[in-house]
């Protein structure tokens, strides 16, 4: 099991048993709870401060081994740092160390939510339940065996202690479906291609339905029907044949317009006949993460019964070379009927894009659309891996996707649109071609995708730094972030508050 940690709260009164983790600040005060439960011990924190040198910084922690006159096996000491200085966002990010301090074998773990200045409100034990389980988190399904010292996913039985039990489980529930949500995107953008191909990613999807989301399948005939010949020209050089997958989540008032998510669904892109070098080819398993999200987005809309209606599109193929491949110079009609002449066919996430931003906009009319995307090599030269690439035609979506970044910790940072960039994409057969010059490669690519959503609020995001291969983070040690779908969830739930 990857994600084999048990969360739950228990009042503050409850014995602890196993690991006890604590929080201090940076003069090591503790609050009245976590004092009561060191009781005479509280000299042995003193002292191991001590000789560790530890501060109660932020993040920082203080471990202790059968402590003396205590009845745990372990005692952790979490610092928080600066009371003033602590921000909405540090307790997933707390919650998150604490996970990174237990070990395999940690059973039984209590935390005390409690800050010096008293207990930790529900929202924030909830946050400190959620880091722990998005930090707990590893893919190891196919590891047979354990290398010496090499770490088994976490499993342990966390009990978080709170002032008010009810409170904090309130807080936590849609905040738990949030977690699920990113941890079935990690899970999809993880998974080996030869495991997830189009056809298998559909049917992951599918499984929605067990939560009342509405799923359709797409084949290639409906597909070919519907005329989306600029994701077809990719999908045809494999022998996996393409999808596209329709989530319908109608929580909302009826007949009331969706909000509508896109994701890039390249299961494994070579780049085709342009084949890519070897060198981190194996990375392009990945290439799916902006469908991973959207899916991880609907699961966590579905299971929280969120108030609104959302649709969740995914273009799911393989870019394969092959003697049915799509060649440079081939010119294809999308399904808006406008003609691409294919220049590189390694540019081709914008080509499923196009199509599928075209059906979604046909379709159901969204009040805006958000497209995920790990588009292009160029954003994580102009952003590395910390900030994902916002474009956008509309100004208030991209203030509104701008402030939930900071508010989750998945950052975005706008970049340019401009009809001084579609020179790069003219062509001289064709209404435009695939790709630019090197120069300004990820507004291009942008450039291109607004062409497929005729005037609808829209927000593209490049996610090629932050959906895979990330840093890790207090919250992630995972290769698949599962970025976005914190981003998302927060986006509607604050865009629904802000028009009741
Ligand atoms: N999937 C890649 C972009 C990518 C590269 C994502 C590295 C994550 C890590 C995309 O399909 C691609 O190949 N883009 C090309 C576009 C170019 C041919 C115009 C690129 O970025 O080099
Ligand atoms: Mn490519
Ligand atoms: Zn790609």
């Amino acid at each position: 099991m990857p994600d084999a940690v048990k969360v739950g709260f228990v009042p503050f009164s409850t014995a602890s048993r196993g690991t006890l983790v604590l929080f201090c600040d940076d003069a090591l005060k503790f609050g009245s709870a976590a004092s009561k439960a060191l009781g005479a011990a509280a000299g042995i924190v003193k002292r191991a401060a001590a000789t560790n040198r530890f501060k109660g910084k932020s993040g920082s922690a203080l471990d202790i081994l059968a402590p003396e006159g205590l009845k745990v096996a372990r005692l952790i000491v979490v610092g928080v740092g600066k009371l003033s200085d602590i921000k909405a966002n540090d307790f997933l990010k707390l919650g998150g160390v604490v996970a990174g301090k237990l070990g395999a074998d940690n059973d039984i773990v209590t935390v005390i939510a409690e800050l010096p200045s008293g207990a930790m409100k529900p929202d924030q034990s909830a946050a400190i339940a959620s880091g722990i389980r998005l930090r707990a988190y590893k893919f190891d399904r196919y590891k047979t065996k354990k290398k010496d010292g090499e770490d088994a996913a976490l499993s342990a039985d966390v009990s978080i202690a709170v002032s008010d039990v009810t409170a904090a489980k309130k807080a936590f529930a849609p905040d738990n479906h949030i977690v699920d949500g990113v941890i079935l995107a990690r899970e999809l953008v993880n998974e080996p291609p030869n495991v997830l191909f189009p056809v298998e990613f559909a049917r992951r999807a599918s499984r929605l339905r067990k939560l009342g989301v509405g799923v359709e399948i797409l084949d290639v005939k409906a597909m070919t029907r519907l005329k989306m010949g600029a994701l077809l020209g990719v999908s045809q050089g494999s022998t996996q044949p393409g999808r596209t997958v329709i989530m319908r989540w109608n929580g909302g008032k009826r007949g009331e317009q969706p909000v509508a998510f896109v994701g890039k669904g390249v299961c494994f892109d070579t780049g085709g006949i342009s084949i890519k070098p070897a060198a981190s080819m194996e990375d392009m398993k990945g290439d799916m993460g902006g469908a991973a999200c959207v899916v991880g987005l609907m699961h966590t809309l579905a299971a929280r019964k969120a108030k609104v209606n959302a649709i969740g599109a995914i273009g799911l193929v393989e870019n394969m070379p092959d003697g049915n491949s799509q060649r440079p110079g081939d010119i294809v009609t999308s399904m808006s009927g406008q003609t691409i002449e294919i220049i590189n066919t390694d540019a081709e996430g914008r080509l499923v894009l196009a199509d599928v931003l075209w059906y979604v906009k046909e379709k159901f009319k969204p009040k805006f659309m958000v497209d995920l995307a790990t588009l292009t090599g160029a954003i994580m030269v102009a952003l590395g891996t910390e900030y994902a690439g916002l474009f956008s035609n509309n100004d208030q979506l991209a203030e509104r996707l701008t402030k939930v970044g900071l508010e989750t910790g998945e950052r975005v940072w706008r970049m340019p649109l401009g009809p001084e960039y579609d020179k790069q994409i003219d062509s001289q057969f064709a209404d435009m071609k695939n790709t630019g010059s090197r120069n300004g490669g990820s507004i291009t690519a942008a450039q291109f995708l607004q062409r497929f959503v005729d005037g609808t609020p829209w927000a593209h995001l490049d996610i090629a730094g932050t959906a895979m291969a990330a840093p890790n983070t207090d919250i992630n040690h995972s290769w698949g972030s599962g970025y976005g779908v914190r981003l998302l969830e927060r986006l509607v739930a604050e865009y629904y508050e802000a028009k009741r």
